[in-house]
């Protein structure tokens, strides 16, 4: 039998059940490495925590206040999933209770949040502490990230990396706490998405030395749900031109979130052009890797369908496809091991690395404010 880590899930919302939908097929990894076991769950919202009752046999602990949960000796770890606001005030409680966290992006409303979390982390470095980034987990991605590890793309010319939505496109979708300064944060669509474009280039250590950004809040009112209407202040889209430094030399590197991409459905994208080669892997067409191949003087973009290979075997067989939920359980492989004292091949976006994304983002809103690039 594999060990088992004892977890309670503050915030038992679209994240919680994802986590909770990984945790129940964890037979699926073949790895041997240790399993969540979910045995409490938080939540103000009755009706959240009832689908844990009814969805997943080990729960034996119900409430909606979070330092009952946290004061059980049997929770050893926590997943929490709550709106940005209240990212600093239970990160904090969950690491100074003594437990393990995966805590969700943006890891603080605003840099100074990000900052109380992470001296909560430093207080506490007997624990392991991360922030959940999935899209890398994807194959195709990993293929792209072993390619970067081997320096296979020569002199990097130019990164880009995105994540795209378009159901605000619809102007008749109700706002909801992602949609408001108050609840989501000033950085706005950044702060939901910007980190998801920020773990692949943070990890392969090009330093981003400067930003320029160009913010847009296109829609400022939407549906209140209640027949009337409520401001939507949040930006909808960011595009970041940044000047990135690796082995001495500097590329441009753009990052964009955008709430409102006509036609994207959670299309998350990094492409790397580089002397040497390029690649590119997009959610779009998840079971492709593109790469170049020279001939003579030409560059050909060549298509292979990577198929299920993980960095994390699993049961699957390698021709079959991957998808959403199955990079959850790889991230979520990746944060066990972690946790375990395993070293992981990609490990889960750090606590480090949540405070360059702050610095980033913070920087980003000073940059489109006063119309100048910003250095970091
Ligand atoms: N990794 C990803 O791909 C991904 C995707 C979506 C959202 N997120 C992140 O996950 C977090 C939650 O987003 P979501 O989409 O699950 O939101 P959600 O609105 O679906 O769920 C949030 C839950 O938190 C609960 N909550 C509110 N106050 C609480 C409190 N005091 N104690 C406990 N629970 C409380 C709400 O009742 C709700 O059920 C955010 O940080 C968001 O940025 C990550």
């Amino acid at each position: 039998m594999k060990k088992s880590v004892n977890f309670g899930v503050i915030g038992c919302g679209l994240m919680g059940r994802e986590f909770a939908s990984a945790s129940l097929r964890w037979a699926h990894l073949t790895g041997g490495i240790p399993a969540p076991r979910i045995v409490g769950v938080c939540d103000p919202d009755a009706g959240a925590c009832r689908w844990f009752a009814e969805n997943v046999p080990t729960v034996e602990h119900v409430t909606g206040d979070y330092r009952a949960l946290l004061a059980r000796d049997d929770v050893e770890a926590v997943y929490c999933a709550v709106p940005h606001n209240l990212h600093e005030e239970i990160y904090c409680a969950v690491i100074r209770a003594g437990k393990h966290l995966l805590g969700e992006k943006p890891f603080g409303i605003d840099r100074a949040a990000n900052a109380n979390i992470l001296r909560a982390v430093a207080e506490h470095p007997e624990l392991v502490v991360r922030c959940a980034s999935e899209f890398p987990y994807f194959p195709g991605c990993q293929q792209l990230i072993r390619w970067i590890e081997e320096n296979k793309f020569g002199r990097i010319i130019e990164v880009r990396a995105g994540f795209y939505h378009s159901s605000d496109m619809d102007l008749n979708k109700p706002v909801n706490w992602k949609r408001r300064v108050e609840t989501n944060g000033a950085y706005g669509c950044m702060g939901d998405l910007g980190v998801h474009t920020q773990h692949v280039p943070f990890r392969a250590g090009w330093r981003v030395k400067n930003v320029f950004a160009k913010l847009s809040n296109i829609v400022t009112e939407r549906p209140d749900g209640k027949g009337g209407t409520a401001p939507c202040d949040t930006w909808d889209n960011a595009v970041l031109v940044c000047d990135a430094e690796t082995d001495g030399y500097e590329f441009p590197m753009i990052l964009e979130t955008k709430r409102m991409s006509p036609g994207s459905t959670n299309e998350w994208y990094i492409t790397v052009h580089g002397l040497s080669c390029s690649a590119k892997f997009t959610t779009n067409d998840p079971n492709a890797f593109f790469y170049t191949q020279s001939w003579d003087h030409e560059q050909a973009w060549c298509r292979v369908g990577i198929g299920c290979k993980p960095l994390f075997p699993t049961i699957t067989g390698g021709i079959f496809e991957f998808g959403f939920s199955d990079a959850i359980l790889q991230m979520w492989a990746a944060y066990m091991l972690e946790m375990s004292g395993e070293p992981a091949a990609f490990g889960c976006f750090t606590p480090e690395e949540t405070r360059l994304s702050h610095s980033l983002l913070d920087a980003a809103c000073l940059s489109h404010e006063e119309g100048r690039k910003v250095d970091l």
